[in-house]
């Protein structure tokens, strides 16, 4: 499977962590220093902040995004945000289907679907989670469950939009815990992923970045992003400390480009 056309992204989800003054801190930081070439990176601010990283991150290369959006267009829907208002801070990305917002909040894999599609339409690119809990992995359900959950996405996508969507397997159990699969069982995942969404369109597999998430830190970067399948990274904790961010940045950029 080739994966010359495909952009090696980072991305750094905040989820809800910080205050007006560290945001600003860690925007400062990271717009401050030299961005590795060739890899794209975004930061995934709490809401309010989003304004913070749209005034400090314009002139640089670093994107931003929300972590969620509301699967409406607009009207009486208390407490949600809409993808037209993130699309007016100048969010690039949004996340969708975290697995925090499968388990907390009861998102199914067709709502997820739907906030995938309103996000498209609003010319945001949907980062969709996918991925796993400890038991399910335990039972051997890997790929039943994670099918399921990319199933969902591609019948309700349609082929033309879905080339524009960022994938991300995040095993429930390696979040926030300290624990990742090995190497090769990330990789083989995403092959896995790969192949149904090939299944659908293969020319979209081809420039589609399929990013590993879960206890993503300076320590274990290089040998996940050294295989060939995994496209990046979604780095939770380790993204709210800007030199090791910096870090598994660069480390992507070495390990897919030398
Ligand atoms: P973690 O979170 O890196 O803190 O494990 C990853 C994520 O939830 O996206």
């Amino acid at each position: 499977m080739s994966i010359i056309m495909i952009t090696p992204l980072l991305a750094g989800n905040w989820k809800m962590n910080g205050s007006r003054a560290s945001a600003e801190s860690l925007l400062l930081q990271l717009a401050q220093v030299k961005l590795p070439d060739a890899i794209e990176m975004a930061v995934f601010p709490s809401y309010p902040f989003l304004l913070q990283a749209q005034q400090i991150l314009n002139q640089t290369a670093i994107a931003w995004g929300a972590q969620d959006v509301c699967v409406e267009e607009k009207g009486a829907f208390t407490g949600e945000v809409s993808a037209s208002m993130l699309a007016d801070f100048g969010c690039r990305f949004v996340i969708v289907g975290h697995s925090e917002r499968r388990q907390f909040y009861g998102e199914s894999n067709e709502c997820v679907a739907c906030k995938c599609q309103i996000a498209l339409a609003h010319g945001l690119t949907p980062i969709v989670c996918v991925g796993e809990t400890l038991d399910e992995k335990e039972r051997g359900l890997t790929q039943n469950v994670v099918g399921r959950q990319l199933a969902a996405v591609l019948t309700k996508v349609a082929t033309d939009a879905l080339v524009k969507v960022v994938l991300a397997y995040e095993p429930v159990w390696a979040i926030g815990t300290g624990l990742t699969p090995s190497a090769q069982e990330a990789e083989n995942v995403h092959v896995f992923i790969k192949q149904q969404v090939a299944e659908k369109n293969r020319l979209v597999v081809e420039k589609m970045p399929v990013l590993y998430g879960g206890s993503l830190k300076a320590t274990n970067a290089s040998e996940l992003f050294a295989m060939p399948n995994i496209d990046g990274g979604l780095v939770g904790g380790a993204s709210l400390d800007a030199h090791e961010f910096l870090d598994i940045a660069r480390q992507l950029a070495q390990c897919k480009f030398g």
